[in-house]
C-alpha cells in the first residue's frame, strides 16, 4: 500500500478533500436529520472520519448521535468570525466504536434560534460565519439544517461544497424543491468556490399509490438529480430513537434494506471508497 490517504473518491467535482454537504429543505419533518444520520452511519460503518454539524435548534441530530449534554455547541462558532473554530468545537459522538468509527459532532444549542435574529444585525459577515469557522477542517462534514431558509441554512450553504435537498414524496414536494434550488443558485452565484447540487434525496417512500405518484412528479421535474430513494421503515426511526447508527441496529425487519439504501445514497453523494480504502477495512 502506498501512503495515499484513505479517502473516498467523489462522484461530484468537489475538488481536493472530502466534501462539506448541507442537507436542506425549508419544509419540516421530511427527513433531513434522518438522512444526515443515515449518511453518518455509512461513514461509521466504513470507518471514514466524519463530522455532523447540527444547525437546528431542535437538536435532533445531536441526540441521535447520543449526545444529550454537550459541553460545546455550534452557536459558539456563529457568535463572531472565528477561523477554524469548528475543529475546537467538534467532540466525539456517543455512537459505539467497536465495529465502526464514531463521527464527531458539533452540537446544537437552543441559543441558535436567537442567533439567527442576531445575525440579521450583521450587515457584513452574517452569511459567512460557519464557512470561516470550518476553514482548515478536512473530514467529511454533514450539516443538518433547520426547516427554514433563514440565515442558519444560508450559513450552511455558504460553508458547503454541495447541497443535498431532502424531500418526501408528498403533495407539492416538487414545488418546495424548486424553491430551494432557486436559493442554492443564488448562493452559488455569490460563492467563488461554487456550490453544487448533490441531488434530491427522496426519503420515506411508501408503497402507496400517492407516494409513487409524487415520486414520479419529482423525477419528471428534477430528472437525474433525483437520487435512489430511502423507503419508509420502522427500523430507520428506531435507530434515531435509540441513538444508534442504523448499521449497528440489531437484526430486525427492514434494517438491512435501509442500510443498503443509505449505502447507495452515500455512494452517489459522497463517493465510493477506492480499492486501497477497501483493502484497509
Ligand atoms: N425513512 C423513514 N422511515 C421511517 N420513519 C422515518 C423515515 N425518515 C424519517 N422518519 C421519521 O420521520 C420523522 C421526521 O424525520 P426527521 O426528523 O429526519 O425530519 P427533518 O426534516 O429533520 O425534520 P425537521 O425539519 O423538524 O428538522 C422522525 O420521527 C423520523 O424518525
Ligand atoms: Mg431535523
Amino acid at each position: 500500500m502506498s501512503g495515499a490517504p484513505c479517502l473516498p473518491e467523489r462522484v461530484l467535482g468537489y475538488g481536493a478533500g472530502v466534501p462539506v454537504i448541507a442537507l436542506v429543505n425549508q419544509k419540516g419533518g421530511v427527513g433531513k436529520t434522518t438522512t444526515t444520520l443515515g449518511l453518518a452511519s455509512v461513514a461509521w460503518s466504513r470507518r471514514v472520519p466524519s463530522l455532523v454539524i447540527d444547525l437546528d435548534p431542535q437538536g435532533n441530530a445531536t441526540t441521535g448521535l447520543g449526545v444529550w449534554s454537550p459541553t460545546t455547541n455550534v452557536d459558539e462558532a456563529l457568535a463572531a468570525d472565528q477561523p477554524g473554530a469548528v475543529a475546537r468545537l467538534a467532540a466525539p459522538s456517543e455512537w459505539p466504536d467497536d465495529k465502526g468509527l464514531a463521527p464527531n459532532v458539533v452540537a446544537s444549542s437552543p441559543a441558535l434560534a436567537g442567533r439567527e435574529r442576531q445575525l440579521l444585525t450583521d450587515p457584513v459577515g452574517a452569511q459567512d460565519r460557519l464557512r470561516v469557522a470550518l476553514s482548515g477542517y478536512a473530514d467529511l462534514v454533514l450539516i443538518d439544517c433547520p426547516p427554514s431558509l433563514g440565515l442558519l441554512t444560508i450559513n450552511a450553504l455558504f460553508a458547503a461544497d454541495a447541497a443535498l435537498v431532502v424531500t418526501e414524496p408528498s403533495a407539492w414536494a416538487s414545488d418546495g424543491v424548486r424553491e430551494i434550488m432557486a436559493t442554492i443558485d443564488r448562493v452559488a452565484a455569490r460563492k467563488p468556490s461554487g456550490l453544487e447540487v448533490a441531488g434530491v434525496a427522496v426519503n420515506r417512500l411508501a408503497r402507496t399509490r400517492d407516494s409513487r405518484y409524487w415520486n414520479e412528479q419529482l423525477i419528471a421535474d428534477h430528472g437525474r438529480l433525483v437520487l435512489p430513494p430511502v423507503r419508509m421503515r420502522a427500523a430507520v426511526a428506531e435507530a434515531a430513537a435509540r441513538s444508534l447508527p442504523i448499521h449497528a441496529l440489531p437484526p430486525r425487519p427492514g434494517a438491512a434494506e435501509a442500510c443498503g439504501e443509505f449505502d447507495l445514497l452515500y455512494d452517489r453523494v459522497v463517493g465510493t471508497p477506492d480499492a486501497e480504502y477497501r483493502d484497509g477495512l
